[in-house]
């Protein structure tokens, strides 16, 4: 795969690498783009075209501070070109120095209040839509997350279901007859992140030994990208997110198929053998194993996520075998170590992972 076909299909993802809504939003406005570069422009991360409840009021009190600044900017702007033309210095100009005015109490009484006054009622709106999405009750349907921010990938976990996975969340779509939002826990294990996913909500911190909340209600079923937005170490541009919103059937399937037990291939025991041997039990958590271990992504359905290291690459088993040998040609820095296994012991426990559906 060429450098270039790689990052054709992961522009969404680059777009979110760099951590800002005016990237997506300046290619997403790029006409043809799409065309271009074969991407999807229904995955740009943008926060003007919102999918969710809480990043409506986002783009409405966007739309206000932009509405205001914007005026004020075309106002200075023009009254400054007006000026520049008007008061140019003139062909035959005496070089006398015009007539000085000093202060007039109108003028600076009604630059000081306007300012104020501007200020004052952008603090307010803003404050408002602050307190609706805090404030706002929550359906007795609406589903609970805990999202764990780590360097450099999302842990989820669903107490109420007994679920735990990585880097993809999966929620149930809302309508207004059957309001199912998620509300989120954010924690981190380690040093501050921020969850975003601009089309659901606006983003909020995950900061070591606090529980910071947040919800979102899409209302619209798909895939959605995200990223984490705060400089957490070497690889913070690497840590992509992907939430995808199923009407409640397919959420319901979902589910089910995640609280399965590991399936125990007999095919495939001398892979799994090898998985137990190794050290990966001591970071990852694979049910049926022994392994137990919460530094990295659980692994009991490894096969059900679309990306492997928080979206560095496609999970496919020939990038599956790349990343297991060396994980650092996709994620440089990543925490991963390379387990340095042989030929014939990559191949078997790739087969063994493979099964995990
Ligand atoms: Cu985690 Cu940036």
């Amino acid at each position: 795969m060429s450098v270039l076909n790689f990052n054709r299909r992961f522009l969404p993802e680059i777009c979110g690498w760099f951590g800002s809504w005016w990237v997506g939003l300046f290619f997403g406005l790029l006409p043809g783009f799409s065309w271009a570069v074969e991407v999807d422009r229904s995955l740009i991360p943008n926060i003007f075209a919102p999918e969710s409840t809480p990043a409506d009021s986002i783009k409405e009190l966007s739309f206000l501070v932009l509405g205001v600044t914007g005026g004020i900017f075309l106002l200075v702007s023009g009254v400054l070109f007006y000026v520049i033309v008007k008061f140019r210095q003139p062909a035959k100009d005496d070089g006398k120095e015009p007539a000085q005015i000093y202060g007039s109490n109108p003028v600076e009484v009604a630059w000081t209040t306007i300012p104020m006054l501007i200020v004052l009622v952008l603090a307010l709106a803003t404050a408002r839509v602050i307190a609706q999405i805090q404030n706002a009750p929550r359906p007795p349907a609406a589903i609970d997350v805990v999202v764990t921010g780590h360097q450099w990938w999302w842990e989820l976990s669903y107490p109420g279901l007994g679920i735990v996975t990585a880097n993809e969340l999966h929620v149930p779509l809302s309508t207004p007859e059957n309001r199912m939002p998620a509300f989120l826990e954010l924690r981190s294990a380690d040093v501050i992140h921020s969850f975003w996913v601009p089309k659901l909500a606006g983003k909020t911190d995950v900061v070591p030994n606090r529980q910071n909340k947040m919800w979102i209600e899409p209302r619209k079923a798909g895939l959605f990208i995200g990223q984490c937005a705060e400089y957490c170490g070497t690889q913070h541009a690497k840590m992509l997110l992907r939430v995808y919103v199923h009407t409640p059937e397919d959420f319901e399937a979902w589910v089910s198929s995640q609280k399965a037990l590991a399936k125990g291939d007999p095919a495939v025991v001398a892979g799994k053998l090898i998985f137990e041997r190794t050290a990966c039990i001591n970071c990852h958590s694979l049910n049926q194993t022994v392994a137990d271990g919460r530094f990295g992504p659980d692994l009991t359905h490894l096969m059900s996520r679309k990306t492997l290291g928080s979206g560095a690459v496609l999970n496919t088993p020939e990038n599956l075998r790349e990343w297991i040998a060396h994980p650092d040609q996709f994620k440089p820095g990543v925490k991963m170590p390379a387990m340095n296994l042989t030929d014939p012991e990559l191949d078997q426990l790739v087969a063994y992972l493979v099964t995990l559906q």
